[in-house]
């Protein structure tokens, strides 16, 4: 059984005090830092490079969780991998080579993810299950934090955890968008485990409590699979 993991995204932190943010979130407990890596064409937002991925981890022990959100992955595994990235997630809807995207990261002795827009089936991913040790489902169209989560979504993680079961592999099943203590409900009872927090996570103004708030959401979720999920409530 895999523990509920939580990984607030930086791209919701202040950049003006990139070191005191991620300060908070190694101190308020998070399990590792998601990193949103966009080019301006398989997104329509560009955030940083691989220089800003090594300052993150020259800041912090935790590690850093890197979903590329571009289009020729292949090219940037290497400067990712010096960069300090413990984990490279990539899109199955990328123009590279899947397979040997995924071989050349597990050479790189990282270990390896596939993403999933919300308008790509869960099929596009599934030859490539014995292979990967992450899944995440996107639960927002990528490119922007602070979208509304997509409960639609959860059916591809049901899908997740019955292929796992089905084909004895090994994958994390990781959500990204819109999570908070509200949505963390359905999520975690889909089955999803890596829960990626942004917005809901650095607009906290004490950013511990809202990392408890998560484990302890996601903790009453599983407990009475009968309860109802806690009205959503702003900020
Ligand atoms: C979306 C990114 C996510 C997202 C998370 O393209 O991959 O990591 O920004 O931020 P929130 O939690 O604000 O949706
Ligand atoms: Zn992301």
């Amino acid at each position: 059984m895999n523990p509920i993991r939580v990984a607030p995204s930086v791209i919701a932190a202040d950049f003006g005090y990139l070191r005191a943010d991620v300060a908070r979130a190694e101190q308020g407990g998070a399990d590792m830092l998601h990193v949103d890596i966009m080019d301006g064409h398989f997104v329509p937002n560009i955030t940083f490079g691989p220089a800003i991925v090594q300052t993150i981890q020259s800041l912090t022990k935790l590690p850093l969780d890197v979903h590329l959100m571009i289009s020729r992955p292949r090219k940037f595994i290497t400067a990712f991998v010096e960069a300090g990235a413990a984990n490279l997630t990539f899109h199955v809807e990328c123009e590279d080579d899947i397979r040997t995207a995924i071989d050349e990261i597990i050479s790189s002795n990282r270990s390896v993810g596939l993403s999933v827009k919300p308008r790509t089936p869960l099929s596009a991913v599934r030859d490539y299950l014995g292979a990967i040790d992450r899944l995440l489902i996107m639960t927002v169209e990528p490119g922007f934090g602070g979208q509304k989560f997509m409960p639609d979504m959860m059916a591809k993680v049901e899908q997740a955890v019955t292929w796992r079961r089905e084909g004895g592999f090994k994958y994390d099943i990781e959500v990204d968008g819109g999570l908070n203590s509200h949505t963390i409900w359905p999520a975690v009872r889909a089955g999803a485990e890596v829960i990626v927090a942004g917005t809901s996570v650095f607009s906290h103004a004490d950013l511990g409590q809202a990392i408890q708030d998560l484990r302890d959401n996601a903790q009453a979720a599983l407990a009475d699979l009968d309860a109802p999920a806690p009205e959503e409530t702003s900020g």
